[in-house]
């Protein structure tokens, strides 16, 4: 990034500099059984939405849309109290539990087979959880016999008995969820977790070499163990696991929108700490074997996080962290996901926390959906990113934040798919007063044309949708600008995100 002396920006594009593959996983989502996530969210036979398995089809509509390439689920702080055959077999044998970690009423009318349908209609793949806080390695591999196991055995027999006699098949398995945090069900010190993780890993994998595993990384920069935790887990387990976990949840308390609008400067500092320690553990273990990064929480949650927002008071589906969404939060969104693209050379699985309701883009009641602000971004990215990610050179005026120091005025990415003869452009423009002139410059070939230029943008960086005015904050289609000699003008206003659909 350098700067520009003008007002005016210039974004450089070559489909020569190459940073990565993007890896579909980089859009997938996070669906916990907490709040009304699942339970009027996902599954409510009550509404008149519902299909015959009790499944919302407008909210699976809408995910469909969203276009989530992987799930992450049980939870969450949910799942290191669970047990999973708690939530199998005959609807009315399942019991009504104490959830600790939300003070809820969970009553397992929805579990994993039920998961595994709600992926299937959802076109997504199921990315399970074992529980290692109160869950036992036993517990673990049982769990991957009863879902990829064929049968002949006890849990695979269940499984078939449960009416799926054929395996599951899932791949990709997170070992525990956020073990560094005190506040973890059976939280664990770094080398007892990494014990516990690497028994389980190596138990999981006889069951199935195939899988792929997760390991428990840091569950936000801000912790004091962070990134020690994250060197002693690694070093213990390298060999047993493929990703390793991060998490953070970005925010605006302080009312400073300059600097929540630079985050992704937050959010590319801690990706490159990571992958130092990635380096260093490979290197210490002198090995071949590659461990890749996996954001498996990540959005803004800021405004819903007081005690009553997450304690359910043992009710069945409380209200908890029902966050609202504004335009200032879907522009951290769109940096966020111009961060995997500019790191998708070591970041290979991303899910947005969450899906419905609990910190969501998708809000529900009995009979209505709202989309919020962060829908928007989310489903461009997810529908325009693909093929490679660019190494985009950009030249921008700079604007001042507390935070991270002086700042360029544009965020932005970019994709090229070979095999579709089409490429992305990301742009954020974070000033909140200025409209910035930009020129993209395409250095290696002309592309024919912008098929298609889609826009976020407003005056309130405070402004968002509600169910009495749904559309204050949506993308909209705007005028695409003509390319001539490789060559394209535009005027991004101020609080804007673009992307640009491009034919090479
Ligand atoms: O997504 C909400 C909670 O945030 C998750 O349960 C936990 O893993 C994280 O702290």
């Amino acid at each position: 990034m350098s700067v520009s002396q003008s007002s005016n920006a210039y974004i450089y594009l070559d489909t020569n500099r190459v940073i990565s593959p993007i890896s579909p996983l980089l859009f997938s989502g996070f669906a916990e059984h907490m709040g009304r996530s699942i339970y009027e969210g996902i599954y409510d036979p009550a509404s008149p939405h519902a299909d015959e398995r009790g499944l919302r089809k407008d909210v699976l509509a809408a995910l469909r849309e969203l276009n989530f390439r992987a799930m992450r689920y049980p939870g969450g702080n949910f799942l290191s109290g669970y047990r999973w055959l708690d939530g199998v077999g005959p609807r009315d044998q399942r019991p009504r539990r104490r959830d600790l970690a939300w003070q809820s009423v969970e009553t397992n009318q929805f579990g994993t087979n039920e998961f595994i349908e709600f992926c299937k209609a959802v076109h997504t793949e199921p990315m399970l959880g074992v529980n290692l806080g109160t869950g036992t390695v036993q517990d673990a591999a049982n769990l991957v016999e009863y879902c990829n196991a064929p049968a002949g055995t006890q849990y695979a027999d269940l499984r078939a008995s449960h009416g799926y006699h054929e395996p599951h098949g899932v791949k990709y398995w997170c070992l525990g969820n956020e073990m560094d945090g005190s506040w973890q069900i059976g939280h664990l010190e770094a080398a007892e977790y990494a014990a516990k993780a690497r028994e389980a890993a190596k138990m999981m994998r006889w069951h199935d070499p195939s899988i792929k595993l997760v390991l428990c990384g840091s569950s936000s920069l801000w912790m004091a163990t962070y990134p020690e935790w994250d060197r002693v887990v690694l070093e213990w387990c390298w060999d047993q696991v493929d990703y390793h976990s991060l998490h953070y949840y970005a925010g605006n308390p302080e009312g400073d929108t300059a600097s929540f609008l630079a985050s992704s400067a937050g959010f590319e500092a801690y990706l490159d700490t990571l992958a130092g320690v990635l380096r260093y553990v490979k290197a210490k273990h002198r090995s071949k074997h590659d461990v890749y990064l996996s954001w498996d929480e990540w959005n803004v949650w800021y405004k819903a996080n007081k005690p009553a927002d997450m304690q359910g008071g043992w009710a069945e589906a409380p209200h908890l962290i029902e966050e609202v969404y504004n335009l200032e939060d879907a522009l951290v969104v769109a940096q966020w996901m111009n961060v995997f693209l500019r790191k998708s050379d070591v970041l290979k699985i991303a899910c947005l926390a969450q899906i419905v309701n609990v910190i969501a883009p998708i809000l529900t009641t009995r009979d209505a959906l709202l989309k919020q602000s962060t829908y928007y971004p989310f489903v461009l990215f997810s529908k325009l990113a693909a093929g490679v990610a660019l190494d985009v050179a950009v030249k921008a005026p700079l604007y001042p934040t507390a935070k991270f120091g002086d700042m360029p005025l544009l965020d932005v990415s970019a994709s090229y798919d070979e095999a579709a003869n089409a490429g992305a452009v990301f742009i954020v423009n974070r000033s909140q007063t200025d409209s910035v002139p930009v020129e993209l410059r395409w250095q290696d070939r002309a592309p024919q044309r912008i098929a298609a230029a889609h826009q976020v943008a407003g005056a309130d960086p405070k402004a968002a949708n509600s169910f009495e005015n749904p559309n204050r904050v949506v993308a909209v289609k705007v005028t695409a600008p003509a390319i001539s000699e490789g060559r394209a003008s535009l005027t991004l206003p101020p609080l804007s995100f673009t992307a640009l659909e491009v034919v090479m």
